[in-house]
C-alpha cells in the first residue's frame, strides 16, 4: 500500500438499478476492463478532465476531429488558414482521405484551456466542416 494520503485507496458503495449494472458489466467485459473498479476509475478521472476546466488559463492538451467535404470552395483553404493563424498552439495535423469526398482531420493543439476550446471552436463552426468534436486531456493529474 502506498504510503501518503494521495494514493490511499478509498472505497465506496453505490445503488444503481440492476438492469444498469448489468449492461455495465456486459459492455466493461466487451472492453477487456478486468473489473468495475478500474472502469469507474478510468471514468471519474475523464469526468474530473472534461469538467474541471473552468479556469481558462489552465494548460491544456486538445484533439479536434473534424470531417468535411474537399469539393466544397475553398475550405481546406479555410481551415489551413485557420490553424496557421493559430502558431505554436497547432502542434500537428493528420488528414486522412476518406472517399472521393470526404476528408478527415484529427488536429493536436496545445495551450490554454481557453485558447483550446476557442481554435476547436473555430474549426468546428466553418462552413462546411460536418462533423466535429474536441476531446481535451491533460499531461498532468489534476490538482483540486
Ligand atoms: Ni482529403
Amino acid at each position: 500500500m502506498a504510503k501518503g494520503n494521495a494514493n490511499r485507496l478509498v472505497r465506496f458503495s453505490v445503488s444503481i438499478p440492476q438492469e444498469l449494472a448489468e449492461a455495465f458489466d456486459g459492455r466493461l467485459e466487451e472492453a477487456g476492463y478486468p473489473n468495475r473498479s478500474e472502469a469507474v476509475r478510468d471514468m471519474m478521472r475523464d469526468y474530473l478532465i472534461a469538467n474541471a476546466s473552468t479556469d481558462d488559463d489552465a494548460p491544456m492538451m486538445g484533439t479536434v476531429t473534424i470531417v468535411y467535404d474537399h469539393h466544397r470552395a475553398d475550405l481546406s483553404k479555410r481551415l489551413t488558414e485557420v490553424q496557421h493563424s493559430c502558431g505554436e498552439a497547432i502542434v500537428c495535423t493528420t488528414h486522412v482521405h476518406l472517399d472521393m469526398h470526404n476528408c478527415l482531420e484529427v488536429i493536436i493543439v496545445r495551450g490554454s484551456s481557453k485558447q483550446v476550446r476557442h481554435i476547436a471552436d473555430q474549426l468546428i463552426s466553418t462552413k462546411g466542416v460536418t462533423h466535429g468534436r474536441l476531446v481535451c486531456t491533460v499531461a498532468e493529474p489534476h490538482h483540486h
